[in-house]
């Protein structure tokens, strides 16, 4: 065993872990981080696949992530737009496609209407929300206690506007069925992305990549930090006193003033906390999981649908693939298209073999791009819920009612023990943004009280 000292030890060098680590070390502390995997990122991973360079994780940028945008810059990355000329399309539940433009889906026009309305009132509902506080909002507890389906269904009549508002919070985002979250859940995620208008606007949502890939962040703050950061050590204990914490590994032993926990939620459990976790955190610890989504990458020799007109943007609610975009490289001749498979879905494509699994999300693939997109060069699927440091994406969220009864705790600190990560950031929830956004907070909270 190794004996190492610091002020702060940091459990995870994911863009949480590395920026509080960062700014640590600027504010003239001594900091470690110790990661499990044998790689820095976490959910941010771009790989080399058949020659593919592809975003295995997270990616995209949009304007109003302001802590991600600035860190950015610190770094010297470049960013670029998401190819979105020509026209999108929708499928709808009979499998027709029909080309658009704008957000607002070809329906007709009552379901049009219909979505317009619903969009209205969340977006109003969203606006009484403020993302790092959900839990105070006066109805918390009644928002908390619906799920977002129930309330769909109580509010509008028109089975198709429901399926694709859901779509935008359930599929697109938390990655849960719309039964299996509360309304209060999906304010905050809309909230903590600027508004529910923002979570329809493709555009705005999913703006701009980094050239080189995003997982440029962690691995620039990491080569930054150097040795400071040990890889290939899951943290397996961490026992804590008013004096501080001794946080083992298989191979160290580290004591340090605090600790910052910088993992997802679900992975809490691998820790065995001594003394245990007081007993309000253990069991908030365990309403709190992953959604699951499947990211698919088709690479085609070009951008076959760019010729035919097409963005490459496809929605529907009915479709395996609920969405798709064009996600081709910077500078690349070929053309790459990604897919989300998620939730439900996902659980059924899952449990059919890889051949018919790929089958079936290519088969959706051409429902909206057709033919052509049945035969890629290259077809991976990004599977996080097998990643064992991860277990799903895109990231945590309560089941009915644990926001409202258990989120004032999420980030208080255990003694010597702050908890950070994406998942329970307030501002940027769920994304990048949250991840750095929510690692300075702490970071500025440790400096000023070490
Ligand atoms: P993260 O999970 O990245 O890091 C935690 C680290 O802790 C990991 O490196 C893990 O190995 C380590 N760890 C866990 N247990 C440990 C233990 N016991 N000991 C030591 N280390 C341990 N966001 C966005 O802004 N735009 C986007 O386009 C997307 N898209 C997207 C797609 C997909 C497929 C995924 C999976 C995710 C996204 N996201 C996203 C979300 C975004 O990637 C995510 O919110 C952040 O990267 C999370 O960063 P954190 O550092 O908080 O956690």
């Amino acid at each position: 065993m190794t004996e190492l000292q610091c002020d702060v030890v940091i459990v995870g060098a994911g863009a949480t872990g590395l920026t509080i680590a960062t700014d640590l070390q600027k504010a003239g502390f001594s900091t470690l981080v110790v990661e499990a995997r044998d790689r820095v990122g976490g959910r941010l991973r771009t790989e080399t696949v058949e020659g593919a360079v592809l975003e295995l994780g997270g990616q995209w940028v949009s304007p109003d992530q302001r802590a991600l945008i600035a860190m950015l810059d610190e770094l010297g990355l470049e960013t670029f737009e998401r190819y979105r000329e020509g026209d999108s399309v929708y499928v709808d539940a009979a499998g027709s496609a029909t080309r658009f433009t704008g957000d607002l889906f070809p329906t007709s026009q009552s379901t049009q209407d219909e979505i317009e309305r619903l969009i209205a009132l969340l977006s109003g509902l969203t606006a009484e929300v403020d993302p790092s506080e959900p839990w105070n909002h006066p109805r918390a507890a009644e928002l908390d206690a619906q799920s977002f389906e129930a309330w769909l269904e109580q509010n509008c009549a028109d089975a198709e506007a429901r399926a694709n508002v859901a779509l935008f919070v359930a599929e697109a985002m938390l990655t849960k069925p719309a039964h299996a979250f509360s309304v209060l859940q999906a304010l905050l995620m809309a909230s903590s992305a600027g508004g529910f208008e923002h979570l329809v606007d493709a555009d705005f949502i999913l703006d701009r990549r980094v050239v080189g890939g995003l997982q440029r962040v962690p691995l620039l703050l990491a080569e930054r930090l150097g040795d400071r950061v040990h890889l290939s050590q899951p943290v397996r204990g961490i026992e804590y006193s008013d004096d501080g914490v001794v946080v083992t590994t298989d191979g160290l032993v580290v004591r340090a003033r605090r600790a910052v926990v910088a993992v997802p939620p679900n992975l809490y459990g691998r820790i065995a906390f001594s003394p245990a976790l007081p007993p309000a955190r253990q069991q908030m610890h365990q309403h709190l999981s992953l959604g699951l989504v499947i990211k698919v990458h088709a690479v085609y020799p070009t951008p076959f649908w760019r010729a035919a007109g097409l963005s490459g943007t496809a929605f529907s609610p009915f479709q395996v693939a609920h969405e798709a975009y064009d996600n081709s490289g910077y500078g690349e001749d070929a053309g790459t298209l990604v897919a989300f498979v998620a939730g439900e879905t996902a659980d059924r494509m899952l449990a059919l073999p890889a051949d018919e699994r790929q089958r079936v999300i290519l088969d959706s693939l051409a429902s909206y791009f057709g033919d052509e997109a049945r035969s890629p060069s290259v077809y991976f699927e990004s599977d996080w819920v097998s990643e064992e440091w991860t277990g799903g994406a895109y990231a945590a969220s309560f089941d009915l009612g644990g926001l409202a009864r258990w989120g004032s705790q999420l980030r208080s600190p255990v003694g010597p023990i702050r908890f950070a990560s994406s998942d329970i950031a307030g501002e940027g929830y769920q994304h990048v943004d949250g991840a750095i956004h929510i690692g300075h907070e702490v970071a500025a909270e440790l400096a000023a009280t070490l």
